[in-house]
């Protein structure tokens, strides 16, 4: 797979320098708070698996099914938004977990179906953000990397379902990108 890449952006153990920085963060910020953790599948699996264990303060978990790219590099314009168990959030102060924020699209929908069942607060934490000059429906609260307009796999990102395994984080070689013409 690895010869599938461009180039690596950030290997493990960046990645994990970077998670351990971001977790103290968040640490301090829920402390004596009633934290409730909703990580968006299937991209910020490994992220939120690596990233929680490194936060030592009670909290709860719930998954997110979301469905942006239909297949490709492209975002659709609407995202899916699966199930998700909205119990008691009136209470609690919610941290939402993504793997990147590209159009925004994605973080918008959720964060919209989570404010609807009114909790105290809603915050959102990415791995990556894309800097890319478009304006956005949303800003993310904490951000682990800021990268350029590339189409990037590995460490729960994927194209077409392939590369969530790999280690690191890389930029897809752009002549295996199928691109769809609109
Ligand atoms: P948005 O709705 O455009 O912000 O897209 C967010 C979702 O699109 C992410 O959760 C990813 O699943 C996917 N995505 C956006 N950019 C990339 C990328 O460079 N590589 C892999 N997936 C991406
Ligand atoms: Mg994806």
């Amino acid at each position: 797979m690895q010869g599938d890449l461009e180039r690596i952006l950030f290997d493990e153990g960046a990645i994990h320098q970077r998670l351990d920085e971001l977790a103290a963060t968040i640490t301090r910020d829920y402390q004596e708070r009633e934290l409730t953790v909703i990580a968006i599948l299937n991209g910020s699996l490994i992220f939120a698996a690596d990233l929680l264990r490194r936060i030592p303060i009670p909290l709860r978990l719930d998954c997110l099914n979301v469905a942006s790219y239909h297949g490709g590099t492209k975002p659709s314009n609407a995202p899916v938004v699966g199930q998700i168990n909205l119990r008691d959030l009136e209470s609690r102060h919610v941290l939402i977990l993504d793997d990147i924020l590209d159009s925004g699209m994605t973080l918008a929908a959720v964060c919209n179906t989570i404010t609807a069942a009114k909790p105290l607060t809603v915050r959102t934490c990415v791995l990556l953000e894309k800097t890319k000059t478009t304006s956005r429906p949303i800003k993310a609260d904490y951000i682990g990397f800021k990268i350029a307009d590339e189409f990037v796999i590995g460490y729960g990102l994927d194209y077409m379902e392939r590369y969530r395994n790999l280690r690191y984080i890389g930029v897809l070689r752009h002549d295996l990108i199928a691109e769809t013409k609109a």
